[in-house]
Formats: structure tokens, sequence, C-alpha cells
């Protein structure tokens, strides 16, 4: 028996934004942000849009792209770095929302590497036939931890531009804060017949250097969780380090693509499509030219979406579904690397 992604759908926050927008209240430019990380524009959420509501949206459209009833849905997997609440996480209140009865909900935090930890699982359930239908999510609200206030003024609706003293403290996150966007992606999983769907996985974490790409200032390593002085002081926007992070992408990525053509005795030249996570252009270039693939061998979607972290694969899988891109027969590899470090790829014959 294989898994199958039988249906696929995705949303993004309702507001587009481009680079000279980001701009607006600190010093960046479109030039630097298409030269280093090749994103041209992204989505962000209304304020009250949440996680779970972008998760929601995009499970509708997998479910009406699967053509199958909600009810038949039998376990929820739902990946995210930046749940609604502290906890719950989103998987339960995403199966409220969405009228799906009782059905186990499962919270997976993999951050980028999510949606891959997450199909890993849904196909073990699936496999040990503890589950029919399932729903897999990937989905993010990241503008929760950009460090401006001035919505209206952002969105060129009203309100007064950032002092230059707040500007000043905008631009002290510009390497991070113009790299993501809010965006959700699903899938439905069903076990098939035949021998298309999910081959195999081959996924790693290492813990050893998390503070290269964490939140220092609210966990419960802290006593209160969440201080005046911690939020006062930035603590809650992500510290990144972003040449490490950068460095470890370019080759973990590449390295676990070959373990895992390796294990499922396959050549990486046989590789029809590799979807990437979209973290940074750069960076999958450069996997890609250590792959030795070329460039119809390789989707990237960063430019219109930035990093939506674990509701990137899914979208990328959804255009490359729909517009053709993966054809009956193909093989195609998903790979991701992501803060914990968590990373890991899986292959699909479609
Ligand atoms: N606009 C303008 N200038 C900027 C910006 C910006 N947005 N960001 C940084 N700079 C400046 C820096 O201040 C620095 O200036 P200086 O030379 O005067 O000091 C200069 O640009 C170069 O900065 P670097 O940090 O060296 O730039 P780099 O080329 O490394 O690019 C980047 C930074 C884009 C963050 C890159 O390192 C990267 O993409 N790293 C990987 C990040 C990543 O993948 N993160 C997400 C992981 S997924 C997850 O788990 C959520």
């Amino acid at each position: 028996m294989r898994t199958q992604i039988v249906g696929s759908g995705f949303v993004t926050g309702e507001h587009l934004v481009t680079n000279d927008q980001l701009a607006r209240v600190m010093d960046t430019s479109d030039e630097w942000i298409r030269e280093r990380s090749g994103i041209e524009t992204r989505y962000y959420v209304e304020q009250g849009t949440t996680t779970s509501d972008l998760g929601v949206g995009a499970a509708r459209k997998a479910i009406e792209d699967a053509g199958i009833d909600k009810d038949e849905i039998d376990y929820i997997v739902f990946a995210t770095m930046t749940p609604d609440h502290y906890f719950p996480g989103c998987g339960g209140i995403l199966q409220e929302k969405l009228g799906l009865g009782h059905v186990p909900a499962l919270d997976v935090r993999q951050q980028c590497t999510g949606f891959i930890y997450g199909l890993q699982v849904a196909d073990a359930l699936l496999k040990s036939e503890q589950a029919r239908t399932i729903l897999l999510v990937g989905a993010e609200v990241h503008t929760g931890f950009m460090p401006w206030t001035k919505w209206d003024y952002f969105f060129d609706r009203g309100g007064e531009p950032p002092t230059a003293a707040e500007r000043e403290v905008y631009t002290r996150f510009r390497d991070r804060t113009v790299l993501f966007g809010d965006a959700g992606g699903a899938v439905i999983l069903r076990p098939g017949s035949d021998d298309r769907g999910l081959l195999g996985f081959q996924v790693h974490s290492d813990g050893a250097n998390f503070q290269d790409l964490y939140v220092p200032g609210v966990g419960f390593a802290r006593r209160p969780y969440v201080s005046e002085g911690d939020v006062r002081e930035w603590r809650h926007v992500p510290e990144m380090n972003g040449r490490a992070v950068f460095k470890l992408a370019v080759a973990r990525m590449p390295e676990v693509v070959r373990e895992l053509c390796k294990k499922q005795g396959i050549s990486v030249g046989d590789i029809d499509l590799l979807i990437a996570h979209q973290a940074n252009l750069r960076i999958n270039e450069m996997v890609q030219r250590a792959l030795g693939l070329s460039n119809d061998r390789v989707y990237n979607n960063i430019q219109k979406y930035g990093n939506t972290t674990a509701a990137t694969i899914p979208i990328a899988l959804d255009e490359c579904r729909k517009s053709g891109r993966i054809k009956p027969g193909n093989l195609v590899c998903f790979v991701g690397l992501g803060s914990g470090f968590h990373w890991g790829a899986a292959l699909m014959r479609a």
C-alpha cells in the first residue's frame, strides 16, 4: 500500500505586500531583498485572521479538490510554528472550525520541515491502518512577530509614520522580517491501491545549535513565560544567525536528498521535480547546483510568497499539481530544513 495525495489547496493572507512597502517602516530596499533572497512579494493577513483560519481555508480547498465529504476525514495533522495560542495547538481549533466531530488532531512543531514530518506521520498512520483519510495542514501567520505596530501606515490607509527611533528599531530586525509571509496549505492523504504515492522518507534533527534560529523571550524556561521586560527588549521577535542557517541549509538539504535516493535505490538524476522549502532563492539555487538538477526539474515560488514555513511545501505542491508541472509517473522529491534544527526529504511517485 502507498499513501497518495488525493487533494490539495492553499490560501494566502489577504494583503499583497511589496518590498517597497516594507521600506515604509525600515531601512531596506526592493533591490537588496530581491538580490539577497529572491523575494518580490509576500502576503500578510489582516489583524484578526489566524493560523487556524488559514488552515481552514486551505483545508476546504483540499477537501473540494479531493472530491470527498469532510466527514470522511478521520485524522488531522497540523504543522505550524505560529499557533493561534501558546497552547493548545491549532489542530483541535481547526477541527472545531471545520465541524469535523471528535477526530484526533495532532500538532507538529518542526517549523520549515513540519510538512515533511507531518507527511511521514500521516504515511505511518495510514500504513498501520489507524486512519483512512488524513487532513495534513501547514499554516503560518508570521506577522505576529513583526516589530512594527503602525499597520494603517504600513498598508497606506492613513495613520502616522514611525518615528526615527521606531524606524531604527524595526531596521534592526530587517534581515528576518523581510523574509516571511502568511499562508496556509493542505493536502488530503489516503491509501492507494497502485504503486503511485509516497515512496519513503529521510528525516533528521539536531538540537545542538537551536539558538541560531529561535524565539529567546517567550517560553516556560522563563518565569513568567512572557514578561514586559522581554517584550520591551524585543525578545519575542525571533533571533536568527542568517549566515549559519544559510550554510546549514545548503549543506544539509542536498545531503538528505542523496541519502534518501540511496536508501530507495534510485539516482538523484531520476528526480523529475524537486520541491524544496522556500527560505531563500540563493539557498535553493545552491541546492540545485549541488544536486546537478536542470532548471526544469526544480520549482521555486519564493518570489511571490516569501518564506511561509510549514505552508511552503503544500503551496508549491498544489501549484505544481494544478499547473501540470507534476505529470503522472513523475518522481517528485520534497526537501526542507528549519529551526530546531530539523531537516528531511520525502520521495513521491506521482
Ligand atoms: N535590507 C537591507 N539591508 C539588509 C537587510 C535588509 N532587509 N538585512 C540585512 N541587511 C544588511 C546587513 O545589515 C548587512 O549590512 P552591513 O554589511 O552594513 O553590516 C548586509 O545587509 C549584509 O548582511 P548579511 O546578513 O551578511 O546578508 P546575507 O547576504 O547573509 O543575507 C539573509 C541575509 C537573507 C538573512 C541570509 O543570510 C539568509 O537567507 N539566511 C538564511 C535564513 C533562513 O533561511 N531563515 C529561515 C529558516 S526557515 C525556519 O525555520 C523558519
